[in-house]
């Protein structure tokens, strides 16, 4: 493989992931809250950000997939990334989110489809109260009008793997953020 363009390096995104748990510290002091990950791409972020967080956490994941608007990964580079289509959950919170702090942690937002649809789902459970990390952000591709509370990096249109995020799974342990070359 040719060599990856860095985005991101991972100096920055520690520090940038520390700063986001004080802010998260700080703003829920002293309220225990639930770490709700978004498999797979946030299992990274999440555990980093865990360890900034300065609050009693304890840790839920959730799994989705797009239905069908998915080509396969390489049309999916060629054609550039498009996730319309609706979205649904393969892996359901284990336990009642109600009366609960929620975080809800995403590795990126991109059209909005998935949050909007998660933030509808994860609503229906009544918590106490809900936020959202994102460790990037795509305001650019935006088709949906949704915002996180916390967000690490607002990045181009680019299609990025590393540090959780990947391309047709493979990538997610790179420990810096790369630009994945058009080919
Ligand atoms: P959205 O529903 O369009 O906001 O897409 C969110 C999901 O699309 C993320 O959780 C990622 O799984 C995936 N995604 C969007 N952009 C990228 C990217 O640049 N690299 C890897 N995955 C991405």
């Amino acid at each position: 493989m040719t060599e990856l363009k860095v985005l991101i390096r991972r100096e920055q995104i520690s520090q940038r992931v520390a700063e986001m748990g004080a802010q998260i510290t700080h703003e829920l002091a002293g309220e225990p809250i639930i770490l709700l990950g978004v498999l797979k791409g946030a299992a990274i972020f999440l555990s980093d950000l865990a360890r900034q967080i300065q609050l009693d956490a304890t840790f839920d994941f959730i799994g989705v997939s797009s239905y069908g608007a998915r080509p396969d990964p390489e049309e999916e580079l060629r054609s550039g990334w498009d996730s319309t289509g609706e979205v649904r959950v393969t892996k359901d919170v284990d336990q009642s989110l109600k009366d609960k702090n929620v975080v809800l942690v995403e590795d990126i937002l991109d059209t909005g489809l998935t949050l909007t649809f998660l933030k509808k789902h994860l609503m229906a459970h009544q918590p106490k109260s809900f936020r959202i990390a994102a460790l990037l952000d795509k305001p650019s591709r935006r088709k949906l009008p949704m915002q996180a509370d916390y967000v690490g990096f607002s990045i181009p249109d680019e299609f990025v793997i590393g540090y959780g995020l990947d391309f047709a799974e493979m990538y997610r342990n790179l420990p810096d953020i790369c630009v994945l070359p058009r080919e």
